[in-house]
């Protein structure tokens, strides 16, 4: 499986299509997330699984289980690759979501998608913690919802490149870290507004299972050139 995802994010349904379709072969998987969903709407998704694309369809879901089972019994029927909730949502808005995919996926004679769970945003820091009455250290936070993810039967979880090895030691390497934030190695360096950063082959050595690439490739001059780079260096490091 190519670890290298990347983030389709672009406002409209033509240039989702044509970058997908410049990416095809060379990506492991496109990431819609709420921007181009919000904008274009499961039509695009199903565009894209039906031409047989691994979709992530990232919409972080956060609501009562009842209402999270039901936006991911949808995420199955448009046949996403994987999915992803809020752990912070509880373990029973998890299970729910995990027995909602893996239902609705029979029903279809079809394989369930990865469920993931977001642990804390990346632009969530100490202060944000406090701000919302929580004590405990950043680490211990997201160590703490990983370990519930995994419990709850979530895939894997999204992490930031410093989590990686938090969560490798509390979920052992039978659980998916799926890692924003790469830049520099073959990617470019400018890190935008990520923060904490790792190459593509770092957070691969790191045991990041995939990687979400987003402005480094997409706003390439040559989109597909810049993932056939990253990608290069995915291969190089993989075990
Ligand atoms: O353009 P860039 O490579 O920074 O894109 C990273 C992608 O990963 C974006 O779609 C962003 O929303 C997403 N993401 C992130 N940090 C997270 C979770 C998702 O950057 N913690």
């Amino acid at each position: 499986m190519k670890p290298l995802l990347v983030a389709l994010d672009v406002d409209t349904p033509a240039d989702a299509a044509a970058l997908a379709s410049r990416l095809r072969g060379v990506a492991g998987g496109i990431k819609i997330g709420s921007r181009l969903f919000t904008s274009a709407g499961p039509s695009l998704v199903e565009e894209f699984t039906s031409l047989g694309d691994r979709v992530f369809l990232d919409l972080k879901f956060h609501d009562i289980p009842n209402t999270v089972a039901g936006a991911v019994v949808a995420a199955t029927r448009l046949g996403v690759w994987m999915v992803n909730v809020h752990a912070s949502g509880g373990a029973a808005m998890m299970r729910a979501a995990r027995a909602a995919a893996d239902e609705e996926a029979a029903r279809r004679s079809a394989p369930p998608p990865l469920v993931i769970a977001v642990t804390m945003l990346t632009s969530m820091n100490q202060q944000t913690l406090t701000e919302i009455g929580l004590r405990d250290a950043v680490a211990d936070q997201v160590a703490r919802l990983a370990a519930l993810a995994r419990e709850s039967g979530m895939d894997g979880v999204v992490a930031s490149p410093q989590e990686i090895g938090i969560i490798r030691r509390h979920c052992g390497n039978d659980f998916a870290v799926v890692t924003p934030g790469i830049r520099g190695g073959a990617s470019t360096a400018a890190p935008d507004d990520q923060s904490r950063t790792l190459t593509a082959a770092e957070a691969l050595a790191a045991g990041a299972t995939y990687i979400v690439v987003g402005r480094p490739i997409i706003a390439d001059q040559d989109p597909r050139a810049a993932a056939e780079r990253i990608a290069a260096e995915c291969r190089a490091h993989v075990p």
